[in-house]
C-alpha cells in the first residue's frame, strides 16, 4: 500500500490569509495531494475565494495527485438552512449563501460553486485512512472534543463504526475536524494533544490499535492557540503543523462586512 504524502486541512471557514499560508507551507513540505475535511465556508469573509483555492488544490492540476473534499456542517447548512446554528453562525451562513449566489470575484461562478458544494460527500475511505468532518459514526455533526477521551462509550461507538467499515484494519486511522482542536484519540483510551508543531509522530500498528486524529482548524483555531493548524501524513508518520498567518488582514476582511458579527474577528486573535 502506498499512501501519498498528504496535507490534511479542515475548517478553513472562509479565512483566506490562513488558507493561502497553509497551502503554501504544505506545498513547500512536498505535499503530494490535499484532503479537506470540510467547513471551507462559514464565519469568515472570503467564502468564494476559499472555494476557488480548494477546488484548485484538490484537482491536482499543479502536478499533484487529485485529492478530495468532504461536506462539513457549514456546507450542509448553506445547502439547506442554518436553523440549528447560533445567531452569529447563522448570520454568517446567510451572508455566505448570498456571496455564492453572486458568483464570486468574476460574478459567473455561482453554478460552479453550487455544483461543487452539492457533490460533497460526508465520509470517505481508502486504503490507509478514513475521513469525516465530525466523527466516524456521525460524519457531519458529531464533535469529538478533548473531554471525550474520558467518554469511553462515545469513543468506543466510534471505533466500533470504524471496525465495522474496515474489519481488517487496512484503514486504521480516521481523520476528522469540526471541533477545531487538534489531537489523537487511540482505541485503547490514550489521548494525545500536541502543544504546537510536533512530529513526525509514528502512529504505530493501526490494525491493532485504531486512532482518530483531529487535524485542527486552518481558519478558526479553538484550542487557545491563534496559529493555523493542519496535518501532514504519509501513511504512518504524522506531523502537526502550527503556523502564524496574516491574522490582522483576516480580521479586517470580517470587520469590513456589516453582516458578519465583529465577534467572529475578535475570536481569531484568541484562538477560540
Ligand atoms: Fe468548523
Amino acid at each position: 500500500m502506498t499512501y501519498p504524502l498528504t496535507a490534511l486541512i479542515s475548517d478553513l471557514h472562509s479565512n483566506l490569509p490562513a488558507l493561502t499560508t497553509a497551502l503554501r507551507d504544505a506545498r513547500e513540505r512536498g505535499a503530494e495531494r490535499f484532503v479537506c475535511l470540510g467547513d471551507v465556508i462559514g464565519y469568515g469573509a472570503r467564502p468564494t475565494e476559499c472555494l476557488e483555492l480548494v477546488i484548485d488544490a484538490i484537482a491536482g492540476a499543479d502536478g499533484r495527485k487529485p485529492g478530495l473534499c468532504l461536506q462539513g456542517n457549514h456546507e450542509y447548512a448553506v445547502l439547506s438552512s442554518g436553523e440549528d446554528f447560533n445567531p452569529n453562525a447563522r448570520r454568517a451562513i446567510d451572508w455566505t449563501r448570498d456571496q455564492i449566489n453572486h458568483g464570486g470575484p468574476t460574478g459567473d461562478k455561482a453554478l460552479t460553486y453550487w455544483d461543487f458544494l452539492g457533490g460533497l460527500e460526508p465520509f470517505a475511505m481508502e486504503p490507509g485512512a478514513m475521513y469525516a468532518h465530525g466523527s466516524p459514526r456521525d460524519p457531519v455533526r458529531e464533535y469529538l472534543l478533548p473531554r471525550d477521551a474520558r467518554d469511553s462509550a462515545k469513543m468506543q461507538a466510534n471505533f466500533d463504526r470504524m471496525r465495522a467499515l474496515d474489519p481488517e484494519g487496512h484503514s486504521g486511522v480516521c481523520f476528522v475536524g469540526h471541533s477545531h482542536v487538534p489531537g489523537i484519540f487511540y482505541e485503547d483510551g490514550r489521548y494525545y494533544r500536541p502543544k504546537g508543531s510536533e512530529g513526525p509522530y509514528d502512529l504505530g500498528a493501526l490494525a491493532r490499535c485504531r486512532a482518530i486524529v483531529n487535524v485542527g482548524s486552518v481558519g478558526q483555531p479553538r484550542d487557545g492557540d491563534r496559529r493555523l493548524a493542519y496535518v501532514m501524513f504519509d501513511g504512518r508518520s504524522l506531523t502537526f503543523v502550527r503556523l502564524d498567518y496574516d491574522l490582522t488582514t483576516a480580521q479586517e476582511h470580517i470587520r469590513a462586512v456589516s453582516e458578519l458579527p465583529g465577534h467572529l474577528a475578535d475570536r481569531l486573535a484568541l484562538g477560540q
